[in-house]
């Protein structure tokens, strides 16, 4: 009984890209453990976590892929991209140059990813923002989403504020 209880009907891989330092592992370690480093270590290779939720009527194991955003790691992409039905694209609000690397982030998703992938682009460490270290509006993050047909969300891997809510809505979005 129990066993069946944890059965999942889906599995749908998720990756999460942007820059180095942005919070792509905070932010996942936020969202399928509940914690928060502050020293977290670059990310070295490839490593996924899982969390399993109900999406609607489904069961959805959510496995969530994280690399590091360093170049000399960025040999990956073609497997790292592989069967990936969502994308968590991350930038940090307090760093312009990471948001504008987003770009390019794109543009790896559309040499490399399935052409159907859904795309959530993150503005990570909100919660700095309102100490007055904001470097990237969020209108300007929304009008940029938009264009390039990603859904937009700020949040903060530290707080916790939106994480919950931005994988939901990015697993919500895979048919
Ligand atoms: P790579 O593995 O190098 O690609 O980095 P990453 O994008 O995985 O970044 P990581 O999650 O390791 O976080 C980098 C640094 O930012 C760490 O010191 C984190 O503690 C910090 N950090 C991550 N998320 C947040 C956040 O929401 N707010 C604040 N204030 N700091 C954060």
């Amino acid at each position: 009984k129990e066993s069946r209880m944890m059965e999942e009907d889906y599995v749908f891989k998720i990756v999460v890209i942007g820059d180095s330092a942005v919070g792509k592992t905070q932010l996942l370690g936020r969202f399928t453990r509940g914690d928060f480093f502050l020293d977290s270590k670059s990310t070295i290779g490839i490593e996924f976590q899982t969390r399993t939720v109900d999406i609607g009527r489904r069961r959805v194991k959510a496995q969530i892929w994280d690399t590091a955003g360093q170049e000399r790691y960025r040999a990956v992409t073609g497997a790292y991209y592989c069967g990936a039905l969502g994308a968590m694209l991350v930038y940090d609000v307090t760093s312009r140059r990471t948001f504008d690397h987003a770009a390019r982030w794109v543009d790896d998703l559309r040499a490399h990813a399935d052409k159907s992938i859904v795309v959530m682009l993150v503005g990570n460490k909100a919660d700095l923002a309102v100490a007055g270290a904001r470097a990237v509006a969020a209108d300007e993050a929304a009008a940029f989403a938009e264009e390039q047909g990603l859904f937009f969300s700020e949040a903060s891997a530290l707080s916790g504020e939106n994480v919950e809510r931005a994988f939901l809505r990015l697993l919500e979005e895979i048919h």
